[in-house]
């Protein structure tokens, strides 16, 4: 099967990207046909500032590569690099309605949030619609506050095709259950926007003080506590064995147990499952080349579908074309 997902340059990778959409990106590639971009005209719409988006879009080629994306097997590509995209973003844009789009979370709790929306915000989604349907995927694996996106880009895709043609397939959103949200310090889903993240590529050391800080409630070391409610542990159950897993909630049950114990543990695993990524991180960054011929090659390997795509679309819209 196909599998195309996307992820945006717009800041520092951190453990709730890893577990919500990275993780389970990656595990995808052994069975499926996957491609993997780095949405950098999506990062456009919160991030203007030329330094930083060259070095976050850096940053999370270096972090798929060192977790564990295989390039050979996988399309990994930049999403500037296959500008047909954008042609493809606009037609879509003339047949999605002003309602489906003003529908948007993403749109409304921005506005919320106080931010001044530009055009591009309020069509990201139809840009999100052109990068999944061009490649034809049929599944869409994202964290949950990406579903309603790929429920809009459905019902673009069955305008698209009820209007000209059955060119686009219906893309799937695939949803890990066990790491719907993954909370940060202070409780909240673990968000940059929120500055409560623990950083994917830091050292040691500030992984412990962001690990250290986490927010716990004030229940005494001896009394009992309530599993299901502390952020460390559920941290834990992300990272740790089963098995381990079911001793701590054991011992939280029991009381005796401190959140300082459950927090150290958490910096220890941290360290040991993902200093191997950390190490290789640090030998890519000593290699920008090979990370520009990656991309340069995945960009080429989209690049191939995506036009194949388009003279489909052009034809069933009726635009004639003169480049051949
Ligand atoms: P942020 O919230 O820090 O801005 P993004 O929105 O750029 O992160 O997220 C990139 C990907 O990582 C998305 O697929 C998103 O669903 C996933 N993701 C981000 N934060 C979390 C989280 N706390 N829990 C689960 N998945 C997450
Ligand atoms: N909107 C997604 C996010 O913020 C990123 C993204 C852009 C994406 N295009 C995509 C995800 C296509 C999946 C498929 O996380």
């Amino acid at each position: 099967m196909r599998v195309l997902s996307g992820i945006q340059p717009s800041g520092r990778l951190h453990l709730g990207n890893y577990f919500g959409a990275m993780r389970p990106q990656i595990e995808l590639q052994a069975e499926h046909d996957c491609f993997y971009f780095i949405a950098n005209y999506h990062a456009l719409t919160s991030l203007q500032d030329r330094g930083l988006l060259e070095q976050f879009t850096r940053e999370v080629a270096m972090g798929y590569l060192a977790l564990g994306l295989d390039p050979r097997r996988t399309v990994f590509f930049r999403q500037s690099d296959v500008p047909e995209v954008t042609e493809l973003s606009w037609i879509l844009s003339c047949v999605t309605p002003m309602g489906l789009l003003q529908r948007c979370h993403s749109y409304k709790d921005k506005i919320a949030q106080g931010i001044s929306p530009s055009h591009g915000l309020f069509a990201y989604p139809v840009l999100q619609a052109a990068d999944i349907l061009i490649y034809k995927p049929n599944l869409v694996p994202v964290g949950q506050d990406q579903k309603q996106h790929i429920e809009v880009t459905q019902d673009i895709q069955t305008k698209f095709n009820q209007t000209y043609a059955e060119v686009f397939v219906r893309p799937e959103p695939l949803i890990g259950s066990e790491v719907a949200v993954v909370p940060g310090v202070d409780g909240r889903k673990m968000s940059k926007s929120y500055d409560n993240t623990i950083e994917l590529f830091c050292t040691p050391k500030q992984a412990r003080k962001r690990i250290m800080s986490m927010l716990t409630d004030s229940t005494p070391v001896e009394a009992p506590k309530d599993p299901a409610k502390c952020n460390v542990l559920a941290l834990l159950r992300l990272i740790a064995s089963r098995e381990e897993v079911a001793d701590w909630e054991e011992r939280y049950r029991r009381g005796g147990t401190g959140y300082g114990e459950a927090k150290k543990r958490l910096h220890e695993l941290y360290v040991e499952i993902l200093g191997p990524a950390q190490e290789r991180y640090n030998a890519l960054a000593q290699n920008p080349d090979e990370i520009e011929d990656i991309l340069a090659d995945g960009g080429r390997r989209a690049r191939a579908v995506a036009m194949q795509t388009m003279e489909e679309v052009r034809t069933a819209c009726g635009i004639i074309s003169t480049k051949k």
